[in-house]
């Protein structure tokens, strides 16, 4: 499928979910105030490899999407499920060779070259999203 439809409304701030787009996954997450805080505070942080501010990765504050493939060799990055290590930024770490992504998806540490890659997608007014 070229498209993927999801359904927001069953998901509750702080919970993430993982869909498939193009035979790869997708990463949604309800963020919270917090985790948006945390992005945002960030945005000239000195330590980001691949510049590039919160509001700029997202469509609408609360809800993050990305590819969930590590920009270095293309593992799955952690952090999806309860109890993952989710790095020393809180977003996701990939266990391949140890890159940190951010509560934007960005990369922080390690060997990633590129942030999360945001896919097209649109927020819809029935609470979908379409992907793709
Ligand atoms: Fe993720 Fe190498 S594939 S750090």
């Amino acid at each position: 499928l070229a498209t993927t439809e999801v359904d927001l409304e069953p998901i509750a701030a702080g919970q993430r979910i993982t869909v498939i787009w193009r035979s790869q996954p997708v990463f949604i997450e309800r963020r919270t105030p917090e985790q948006v805080a945390q992005a945002k505070a960030d945005d000239d942080s000195p330590d980001l490899i691949d510049p590039a501010t919160d509001a700029s990765r997202v469509k609408s504050e609360e809800w993050l999407v990305v590819v969930g493939v590590c920009t270095h060799l293309g593992c799955v990055p952690l952090g999806q499920r309860e109890g993952d290590e989710r790095g020393e930024w809180g977003g996701w770490f990939c266990p391949c060779h140890g890159s940190h992504y951010d509560t934007s998806g960005r990369i922080r540490r390690g060997p990633a070259p590129r942030n999360l890659v945001v896919p097209p997608y649109e927020l819809r007014d029935d609470g979908t999203v379409l992907i793709g």
